[in-house]
């Protein structure tokens, strides 16, 4: 696992990645990691499968694909650094190809789906949202925090459509992280609003 996890950082380390660095990848192998402990499942494998679920971002940039993208990449890194037999690889490979689609099937694509949704939320999450979409309009003033998640547009529907993750966890673990998570984040837009429209201070000046 040690040489895995090496080889994969030298590889995440050859182009900067924003929001999918190897740091994304180290936070979604642990996680990974503490949700099959939970849920019965081999922490190992499910490790393994946490750090290679994103190689297809190393092989590309679009959002589209980059599962099945992975997939000869992640074959390979399989091949050369474990010892896994071959179903327990198809299940890896499975969860690497899968774990973007939404009605993906298999507990190990579902633990690894948690873990890298789970990365989407909290401090962390929002701090990805920024970094990721720092090209974009922070907010609209009439809709500062929007009721729908919205990719490509303003920071906040960023923001939102990630904490709509919170609704799409499979294991009872990453449901109670992610409450947690997903709490931060509905504070954090409280307070957010409440300074936008100055309600925090009772502002006197038009606000537009
Ligand atoms: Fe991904
Ligand atoms: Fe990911």
């Amino acid at each position: 696992m040690e040489e895995l996890y090496k080889r994969v950082t030298e590889i995440f380390s050859k182009r900067h990645h924003i929001a999918h660095d190897i740091k994304h990848i180290t936070r979604t192998a642990a996680l990974a990691r503490y949700i099959a402990g939970q849920e019965g499942y081999d922490e190992d494998e499910a490790e393994v499968a946490g750090i290679l679920h994103d190689m297809g971002r190393t092989v590309q940039d679009e959002d589209k694909g980059h599962g099945p993208a992975g997939v000869p990449l992640a074959r390979q890194l399989l091949d050369e650094y474990t010892n896994y037999d071959e179903i327990a690889k198809t299940r890896i490979l499975s969860a690497v190809e899968c774990h973007s689609y939404l009605n993906a099937i298999g507990e190990l694509t579902h633990i690894v789906q948690d873990a890298d949704m789970l990365d989407g939320l909290g401090a962390i999450g929002m701090m990805r949202a920024y970094t990721s979409k720092a090209n974009s309009v922070d907010y609209n003033s009439d809709d500062i925090v929007p009721s729908v998640g919205k990719q490509n547009a303003t920071i906040n529907d960023q923001i939102v459509y990630q904490m709509e993750w919170f609704g799409l966890m499979h294991t009872k673990t990453a449901k109670k992280i992610a409450t947690s998570r997903h709490d931060f984040m509905v504070g954090f837009f409280k307070e957010f609003n409440n300074e936008a429209l100055g309600l925090d201070y009772k502002r006197k000046t038009p606000q537009l």
